[in-house]
């Protein structure tokens, strides 16, 4: 009878974490979430916090194509941030376009006056 006390923490402890879930106590959006559930803002806040690192900085690095980053540039609803107001203070658009290419993702003309960024010109 006295096993059963390891059990009822471990339940606990279950009880903390899903209870924080259901609170929406969530660090970051996960990118393993349907692609196409995620909104406008979603996709927004996605690309801000999870490509800040190659976009921003005197030479940032080529994001992965299997990055976070990468996940939501080519969300298929991605293009909707370009009529979002984004602070663009902190990026380089040299590299956010970098980003773009190293994603793999096209950007029809019609897109490429993106929230104020130059996108998806080639041969520069
Ligand atoms: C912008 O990024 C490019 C590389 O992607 C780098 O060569 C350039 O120095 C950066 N510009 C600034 C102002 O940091």
């Amino acid at each position: 009878m006295s096993s059963s006390s390891s059990s009822s923490r471990k339940a606990t402890l279950v009880v903390v974490v899903l209870s924080l879930m259901i609170l929406g106590v969530r660090p970051f959006i996960h990118p393993m979430m349907a692609a196409e559930s995620l909104s406008c803002s979603d996709i927004a806040q996605g690309l801000l916090s999870s490509c800040q690192e190659y976009v921003t900085g005197d030479d940032p690095p080529l994001a992965p194509q299997d990055s976070e980053c990468c996940s939501f540039v080519t969300n298929p609803n991605v293009f909707c941030v370009c009529d979002l107001p984004i602070p663009a203070g902190m990026v380089n658009e040299t590299a956010l376009n970098k980003v773009i290419d190293a994603c793999g993702l096209k950007v029809p003309p019609e897109h490429s006056n993106c929230a104020g960024f130059h996108i998806g010109g080639e041969g520069e």
